[in-house]
């Protein structure tokens, strides 16, 4: 296991390139199960989940090919069925297998993922969606098993108590892709990662549409075929760096970006007080003089992501002013708390809402990654804090940065990785 340490108080300055969406590659590489014949998808991000995701994709069968580290060639040309509990137990992300294989065998054997640091992490509203189109679902000693002979479309409500569901979302899709008839997804989630899943199926031969809305509409196909891809830019990797260059309050410039997909996260950084400049696939950002903090409430998009909570909250630890930050996707999501405290963030918790009073600096400390954001978290913290931070089991941050500690040393940071 890595440990990074950081010196911190310098000024970041320079072009960061942002890699593709990990939460777009991880379900389009799952699809690619739903066809037997090859696909070529670019932009992958070189990261543990998504090799871990291309591991899971050999052992069920298909044919992995790397081209190079970010584009992959997958021929899922025959296919098993069942995905063990040591494979799927290491990514909660492996549920988006669910669909293409209930969609592609009509039935499987998937074991359960767990739950996370950042909270339980349910597959209720999954099942439902699955069901509704004749899955038959059971749930047999920790696997979710399929049973169906065929599936049929079905008018399928997406909505729980946090709003819609990503991956459930994407989950029906795929599943309803090669379902007779058609589908209605009300309450469909809208992220970005969503859409370019839809649009992966349609070039896929499927018939997705409402994508991006909260209503998709999928029309079932008989097969589909194979595609060639790219994912969208990352737009929580995007959101990461903009934070990077205020906190340090430096100036950056974050290509391969689309703004649009984290208006959110750029309004709130131009009310607290940044100067940003946008073109078409980049965003400019600069600290032109003071700035205030601004409260934050999450919730699905375009809402502000909570994939930039813990990040946000690093950020507001140290700008001048109040910041009332409420959770309302993962309301346990606040394992960067604790961390951020030992460095001198003054936070007190109320539930699922953290009241951040802004502190003129923040020591350095060893601290603890816990899971990728709140990683994330504490990289921001120690790039601005007193002194040089450690930060430990690294391998958190691995799982959805491409070499973050490499693109920030390209702008100046004084970052150096060493084993553990
Ligand atoms: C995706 O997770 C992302 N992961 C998460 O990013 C992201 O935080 C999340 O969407 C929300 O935007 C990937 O795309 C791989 P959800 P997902 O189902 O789909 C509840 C990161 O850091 N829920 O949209 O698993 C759930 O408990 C990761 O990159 C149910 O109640 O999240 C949560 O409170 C972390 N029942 C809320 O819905 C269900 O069946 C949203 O979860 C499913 C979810």
């Amino acid at each position: 296991m890595d440990r990074i340490l950081i010196m911190g108080g310098r000024a970041l300055h320079g072009e960061v390139h942002v890699s593709g969406s990990k939460n777009s590659a991880l379900p389009i590489l799952a699809a690619t199960l739903l066809t037997a014949e090859p696909c070529v998808i670019h932009s992958v991000p070189d990261l543990s989940d998504t090799r871990y995701m291309l591991e899971i994709l050999k052992y069920m069968g298909a044919k992995v090919e790397l081209l190079d580290k970010n584009n992959v060639r997958i021929h899922a040309e025959t296919i098993q069925s069942v995905a063990p509990y040591d494979l799927v137990r290491k990514m909660r992300a492996s549920v988006c297998l669910l669909g293409p294989l209930i969609g592609r065998l009509k039935s499987c054997k998937v074991s359960v993922p767990g739950g996370c640091v950042i909270g339980p992490r349910p597959i209720d509203l999954h099942i439902k969606g699955l069901e509704a189109l004749g899955a038959g679902i059971t749930l047999e000693e920790g696997y979710v098993v399929s049973h169906a002979t065929e599936l049929h479309g079905a008018r399928i409500s997406m909505g729980g108590r946090y709003g819609s569901t990503v991956l459930g979302t994407d989950n029906v899709m795929m599943a309803a892709a090669l379902a007779k008839g058609t589908t209605v997804i009300e309450n469909a989630a809208s992220e970005p990662e969503v859409v370019d899943l839809a649009e992966f199926l349609n070039a896929m031969g499927a018939q997705v549409s409402g994508q991006g809305t909260s209503t998709i509409t999928v029309e079932g196909v008989d097969r589909l075929h194979g595609a060639e891809y790219r994912v969208i830019p990352d737009r929580i990797e995007a959101g990461t760096f903009l934070a990077a260059g205020a906190i340090t309050r430096g100036e950056l410039i974050v290509r391969n970006v689309v703004p649009a997909h984290i208006k959110a996260v750029t309004t709130l950084l131009e009310e607290t007080g940044y100067n940003l400049s946008y073109g078409p696939d980049w965003i400019g950002i600069k600290r032109p003089g003071p700035t205030n903090a601004r409260d934050v409430t999450t919730s699905p998009y375009p809402g502000f992501p909570t994939d930039m909570q813990a990040q946000i909250m690093a950020l507001m630890a140290v700008t001048p002013g109040v910041s009332v930050i409420t959770e309302r996707v993962f309301p346990d999501r606040f394992m960067h708390v604790a961390e951020l405290q030992r460095m001198g963030a003054k936070i007190d918790m109320e539930g699922a809402t953290a009241v951040v009073k802004g502190v003129d600096a923040m020591s350095a400390a060893p601290v603890m990654a816990s899971d990728l954001r709140a990683s994330a978290a504490l990289v921001l913290a120690g790039l601005v804090a007193g002194g040089v931070t450690e930060i430990r089991r690294v391998y958190h941050i691995d799982r959805g940065y491409e070499h973050i500690d490499e693109k920030l040393v390209k702008l100046g940071a004084k970052i150096e990785r060493k084993p553990e």
